[in-house]
């Protein structure tokens, strides 16, 4: 029998401070009525001074291992989605590993921005299908906010911080019917790096750096590789458009959301947004999301849960998860 990773917990963390669109208008050229317009935007969160990628991660872990009824002595692995880490190195996740007292197996860091917690999720998903790990925790955690260029209206009104995380428990006798992760794909395209990247870092200038996007590149590539990462994954299981429940997307703009929305034919009844609330967060936005439908119980076990997103690499995917 084929071992499939089935998610048995969800787990958030949003910092407490919240920063209005009108708050930001006080700091830089905007206004609420252009960010609600062109995104859908209306608050974020910003991490506290001193409260640090690991804080966040470490919170949603927490949470999310309770939600699973699991101690973290039962983790095999922890797999951290971050573009923002404590320091450029150890890895973030080891912070988190020590955090929660857990001295065995393995916790490291995954780069892929936006589109992190997809590969973040793929990654622990191989590791148990192929039996190195029976169960793993896996995180997407960012602040953000710390890369903005506050005078850059085009890319400070986007962003903001927060934690979301998910454990997974390898399903040993899985069925083709069984609940878990049914297929990841996974793409990037490094010719498209001046789209979006940090103008810094340790090999570069030494520096942390600032996000750099020109916004409207970006968009135009996001629907169309998002939706051949939907396709892909609908083929690879087939699975018709209208079997899939619902929509959980990476959080960057409502319009972008409505586009694939609109492209799979599903109603906004189906599709679970938080960027009104949450703004970008990054490789937080889709474990966030999660955590809440699952929460509220929009999340129902048994049903076909489709995650995709798309960010700096570019690199784009997407996730089928029968819930
Ligand atoms: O998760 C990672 C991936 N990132 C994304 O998915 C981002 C994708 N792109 C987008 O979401 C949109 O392109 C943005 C929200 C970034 C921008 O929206 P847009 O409709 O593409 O606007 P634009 O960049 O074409 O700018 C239109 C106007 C410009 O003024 P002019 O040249 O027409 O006079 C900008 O200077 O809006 C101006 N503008 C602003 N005005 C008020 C840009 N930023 C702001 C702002 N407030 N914050």
């Amino acid at each position: 029998m084929p071992i499939r990773s089935r998610i048995v917990g969800c787990g958030a963390y949003l910092p407490s401070r919240v920063v209005s669109n009108d708050e930001l208008a006080t700091r830089v050229d905007t206004s609420d009525e252009w960010i609600q317009q062109r995104t859908g935007i209306r608050q974020r969160h910003m991490a506290a001074d001193g409260e640090k990628t690991s804080d966040l991660a470490l919170a949603a872990g927490r949470a999310a291992l309770a939600n699973a009824g699991m101690k973290p002595e039962e983790l095999d692995l922890i797999v951290l989605a971050t573009t923002t880490p404590d320091n450029t190195f150890p890895a973030t996740a080891t912070k988190v590993q020590a955090a929660l007292g857990m001295t065995g197996g393995a916790a490291f860091d995954v780069q892929a921005v936006c589109a992190g917690f997809i590969f973040a999720l793929s990654v622990a998903d191989n590791f148990l299908r192929v039996g190195q790990a029976r169960t793993a925790l896996v995180i997407g955690a960012e602040t953000f906010t710390r890369l903005l260029d506050w005078k850059d209206r085009g890319t400070c009104v986007l962003f903001g911080d927060g934690a979301g995380a998910v454990v997974l428990k390898a399903d040993p006798d899985a069925t083709p019917q069984s609940r878990g992760i049914l297929s990841s794909h996974l793409h990037t395209d490094g010719r498209t790096y001046d789209l979006l990247y940090v103008d810094g870092g340790p090999s570069t200038t030494g520096t942390t750096g600032h996000v750099r996007m020109d916004g409207q590149g970006v968009f135009r590539h996001a629907v169309g590789k998002l939706a051949a990462a939907v396709d892909e994954a609908l083929a690879a299981n087939g699975i018709k458009p209208e079997e899939i429940d619902w929509l959980v997307p990476h959080q960057a703009n409502q319009r972008i959301i409505d586009g694939m929305a609109k492209k799979l034919g599903m109603g906004p009844a189906k599709v679970v947004s938080t960027v009104a609330r949450h703004a970008n967060t990054s490789a937080a936005s889709i474990p966030l999301a999660l955590a809440e439908a699952a929460g509220d119980g929009r999340l129902q076990p048994g049903q076909i849960v489709l995650l995709e997103g798309i960010g700096g690499g570019l690199a784009w995917g997407s996730c089928l998860v029968r819930w």
